[in-house]
């Protein structure tokens, strides 16, 4: 899968993205990630990308024509003639989940626009953009971080990223439930005992006892989540 992300600051994109689990990929070419400096677009002879916005108020805002010439650049590039997902990252979106993850992880390719300022001109976001995501309600100074941290949460999902595809599948929020606790060795730590069940090599018990735990887990932290998972096994629409 081919990740495209356009930015002013591709270093910080490229630095953050480029390590561990994700680098791994990378060299195995399961995924690709490519960054896009929106500056080296623009047609204006100091570089500028940004203007004052038209009716007043704070703040500058990314023009429309380097953002445009970018991303008919990424996209003539690309054998496909299929409209690529652009995605527009943004305070203003719908926000991320992971189902959205797994959606996204579907497609061959996808494309990111970082904002910065006080956003970017409405008319060129008309023209590309398939879907405005946020990742939370907070400001970030910029887009950046938000597509790193969707990238991470969509290249994961790729087929053969991570070593050990269940792990994928029982994580957090897959049935609206949050994990489990888990525990490693040694047995007793700081006089607190493994619980006796998971030493028992009984795996019905364990399994029962672990979906327990992350429906009184899911209740507990997020009420919100736990009654989605109620509504479904009960059957409520
Ligand atoms: N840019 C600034 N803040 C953001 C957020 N919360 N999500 C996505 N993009 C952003």
């Amino acid at each position: 899968m081919d990740f495209h992300i356009m930015t002013l600051f591709p270093d910080m994109v490229r630095d953050g993205l480029n390590t561990s689990i994700l680098a791994r990929a990378a060299q195995r070419e399961l995924i690709s990630i490519k960054t896009y400096n929106i500056r080296d677009y623009t047609l204006d002879k100091h570089k500028k990308v940004d203007d004052y916005t038209y009716g007043g108020g704070a703040g500058m805002l990314m023009q429309a024509q380097p953002v445009y010439d970018c991303y008919a650049a990424i996209v003539a590039a690309q054998r496909t003639r299929q409209r690529i997902r652009t995605i527009y990252v943004t305070p203003q979106g719908k926000t991320f989940h992971q189902e959205m993850a797994r959606e996204f992880a579907s497609e061959d390719q996808l494309i990111f626009l970082c904002g910065h300022y006080e956003g970017v001109d409405e008319r060129v976001l008309e023209e590309i953009v398939t879907d405005s995501v946020s990742i939370g309600d907070y400001v970030l100074t910029g887009g950046e971080l938000a597509a790193m941290v969707m990238v991470d949460a969509i290249a994961r999902l790729v087929p053969g990223v991570l070593n050990n595809q269940v792990s994928a599948e029982t994580e957090s929020f897959t049935d609206h439930l949050l994990e489990y606790p888990q525990y490693s060795r040694p047995e007793v730590w700081h006089d607190k005992r493994v619980p006796e069940i998971l030493l028992s090599g009984d795996h019905a018990k364990v399994d029962a006892w672990r979906l327990e735990q992350s429906v009184a887990r899911t209740k507990e932290r997020r009420p919100d989540l736990y009654e989605r998972y109620r509504k479904e096994q009960s059957g409520e629409k």
